[in-house]
């Protein structure tokens, strides 16, 4: 009997320190993407230098759409791949999610804004308060990514694409070689220069 008491006197001290142990630590969210959205909440205010708008106006914004354009679909019924916006082989260039493959997702993400800020700048979730935006290295300490040539080229390639064909580092319908400098300036997007002067 007393044996018996010992025993669930133990087991009661072990199930409080598991609570205990629980209550106590951190919990470790994991990185989440959070969608272009919720970075124009404030990049796409004017006073930020609205980096939205040349976003919107690129075609990383429509990257995921074009999957669905006819030239995609017959690449993809022609060399027996699933439906492009089905296809991991097409996604994994047309979108923020496939780019960052294995990051958690916040609800406020959608996979039909193709390649977003996240697909260059990284997941979100730990950079993104303002305070930790506005210094360069505690943005790079959370998980920010600056971007740089490296970047692109995970996606485009310095070469066209002359035999048109799938292949793991470029897209069937590349068609010019890639050139840091002149595709930068289509899509740049700088801050004011009153926000940098400050
Ligand atoms: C290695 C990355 C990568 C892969 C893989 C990839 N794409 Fe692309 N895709 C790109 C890039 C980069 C462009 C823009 C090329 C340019 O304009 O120079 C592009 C452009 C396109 C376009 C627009 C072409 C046009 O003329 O406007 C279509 C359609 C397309 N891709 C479909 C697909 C399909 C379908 C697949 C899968 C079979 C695929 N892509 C796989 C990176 C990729
Ligand atoms: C709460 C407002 C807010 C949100 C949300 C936000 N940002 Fe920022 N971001 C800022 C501010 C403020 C700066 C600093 C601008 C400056 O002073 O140069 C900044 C700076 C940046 C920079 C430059 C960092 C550096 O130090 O060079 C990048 C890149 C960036 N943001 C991307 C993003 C992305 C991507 C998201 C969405 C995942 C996002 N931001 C969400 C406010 C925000
Ligand atoms: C996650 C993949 C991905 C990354 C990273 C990426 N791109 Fe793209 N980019 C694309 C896709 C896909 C298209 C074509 C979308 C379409 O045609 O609808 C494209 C299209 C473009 C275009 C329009 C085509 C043209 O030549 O006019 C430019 C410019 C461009 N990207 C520049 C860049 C630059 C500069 C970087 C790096 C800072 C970059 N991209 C990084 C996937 C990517
Ligand atoms: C195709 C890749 C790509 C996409 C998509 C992209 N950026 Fe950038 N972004 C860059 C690169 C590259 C730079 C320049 C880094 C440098 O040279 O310092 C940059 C710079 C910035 C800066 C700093 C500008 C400055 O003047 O210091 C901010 C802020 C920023 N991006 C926010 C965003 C936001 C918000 C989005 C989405 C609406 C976005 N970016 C989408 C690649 C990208």
């Amino acid at each position: 009997m007393k044996y018996i008491s010992y025993l669930i006197f133990f087991a009661f001290i072990a199930v409080l320190l598991f609570f205990l142990k629980n209550a106590l630590e951190p919990k470790q969210e994991p990185v989440r993407i959070l969608g272009s959205e919720m970075c124009n909440d404030c990049h796409g205010l004017q006073n930020m230098g609205d980096q939205k708008t040349p976003w919107k106006n690129s075609k990383h914004s429509g990257a995921y759409t074009v999957l669905f354009s006819a030239k995609a679909i017959d690449f993809n019924k022609a060399n027996g791949l699933a439906s492009p916006d089905k296809e991991e082989k097409c996604l994994k260039c047309h979108t923020t999610e496939f780019v960052l493959k294995g990051t958690e997702k916040s609800k406020s993400y959608n996979i039909t804004e193709g390649v977003g800020c996240e697909g260059c700048h990284g997941a979100g979730s730990e950079y993104s308060p303002a305070e930790i935006m506005r210094e360069e290295s505690s943005f790079i300490r959370n998980g920010g990514v600056k971007g740089d040539e490296k970047t692109c080229l995970k996606c485009h390639n310095t070469k066209a694409n002359k035999e048109k064909t799938l292949k793991d580092d470029a897209c069937p319908f590349q068609e010019t070689d890639f050139d840091y400098k002149t595709a930068f300036d289509k899509i740049k997007h700088p801050v004011s220069t009153e926000l940098k002067n400050r």
